[in-house]
């Protein structure tokens, strides 16, 4: 596929069904049996950490198959000292569009617009396969760790702008957008709205949990 074949905008009101349900396509069964992604994304747009300006999503043949949106959160460093981050995440392509550099140029497209709005770094949980490409190193490269002194090999940070992090330690504090489905009547109320989809082992639920419960020593 060509770079003329997909289309990177802002998603607009209209979109918001069809870009849950491309969330809900790409995270199927990726992470756990069936995925809460799509009504995280619900959630995260009415909440004040949400950052509308960089909500964007691609579209190729009118569909839209990926999205990304970033949230506001925090560095804290051992004297008090904020910083505004921001928290990337989710970042999706629907399994037929993926490995087609849609991911790529959803960050490509969108970390410059987030210099603009003055950030200068850029968290989120992930694999890292996804991310070392794009600038991501290890949040311990930087410094940056849990509140409990974890550094989580899934933690990844990006500087937008050299020399944004100086080494002193960091405490990561991301939003609380994240932990949107504590109402799982709610949650299924939400899910229902889409096609029916059936839950089901895959390896990959396997590497994330690897993933998401291994620290770095050292
Ligand atoms: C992860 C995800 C967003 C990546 O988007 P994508 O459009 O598939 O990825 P891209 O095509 O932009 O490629 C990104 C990287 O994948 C790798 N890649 C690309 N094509 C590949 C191929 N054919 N085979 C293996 N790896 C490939 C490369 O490392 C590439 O970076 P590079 O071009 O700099 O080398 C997408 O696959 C996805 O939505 N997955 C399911 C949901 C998910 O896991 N989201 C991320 C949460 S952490």
């Amino acid at each position: 596929m060509n770079n003329n074949d997909f289309i990177i905008r802002r998603e607009t009101v209209n979109d918001y069904h069809n870009t849950e349900n491309a969330a809900r396509e790409a995270f199927w069964n990726q992470n756990r049996p069936g995925c809460d992604e799509h009504y995280f994304i619900h959630v995260l747009r009415q909440h004040q950490d949400f950052v509308p300006e960089l909500d964007f999503v691609a579209e190729a043949g009118g569909r839209i198959v990926g999205c990304v949106m970033y949230a506001k959160s925090r560095l804290i460093d051992e004297n008090g000292s904020e910083k505004q981050v921001l928290t990337m995440g989710p970042l999706c392509v629907v399994p037929e569009y993926q490995r087609m550099g849609i991911g790529k140029a959803l960050l490509g497209h969108t970390f410059p617009i987030a210099r603009e709005l003055g950030y200068d770094v850029v968290i989120n949980f992930g694999n890292p396969d996804n991310y070392v490409a794009r600038g991501y190193r290890s949040c311990k490269k930087y410094n940056v760790c849990f509140e409990d002194d974890i550094f989580p090999a899934a933690l990844l940070v990006k500087e937008l702008a050299d020399g944004a992090l100086d080494g002193r330690k960091w405490f990561y504090h991301p939003s609380d957008s994240d932990h949107p489905c504590d109402d799982p009547e709610e949650f299924e109320r939400f899910d229902a709205q889409f096609p029916p989809k059936v839950k089901g082992w895959q390896p990959s639920q396997e590497e994330f949990y690897i993933h998401s419960h291994s620290v770095i020593n050292g």
